[in-house]
């Protein structure tokens, strides 16, 4: 099999329609905050940005601009789950518009 069927057919499993593509879920995005910033941390300072590199379809990101209260930059190489972090966002109103993040 050649790695262009190999990525179909990871796409096809991981489909951008899933609710998320890695284990984990919103409790763990915040257990790992509170380790980094402490128990009952409600956001962090003005101009803060994050990085999301590998973001798939954006679970862990909107969960992610919802806890932080700042600009989170989504990278993908697969645009498909980009285009679905983007419909999430926009209907969730918590990314800035435009899909490229
Ligand atoms: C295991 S998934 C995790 C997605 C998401 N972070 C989550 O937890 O649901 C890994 C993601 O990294 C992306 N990825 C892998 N290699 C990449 C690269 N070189 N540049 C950008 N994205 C990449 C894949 O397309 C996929 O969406």
């Amino acid at each position: 099999m050649n790695h262009e069927k190999i990525m179909r057919a990871i796409h096809d499993i991981f489909h951008p329609s899933l609710p998320r593509l890695a284990p984990g879920d919103d409790a763990s995005t915040r257990r790992a905050l509170e380790m980094l910033y402490g128990t009952g941390f409600d956001g962090v300072d003005k101009g803060f940005r994050v990085l999301d590199i590998g973001c798939g379809n954006g679970a862990q990101t909107l969960r992610l601009t919802a806890e932080l209260g700042c600009k989170v930059t989504a990278v993908d190489h697969y645009q498909p789950y980009l285009d679905e972090l983007d419909r999430r966002a926009k209907s969730q109103r918590r990314c800035e518009p435009g899909g490229r993040f």
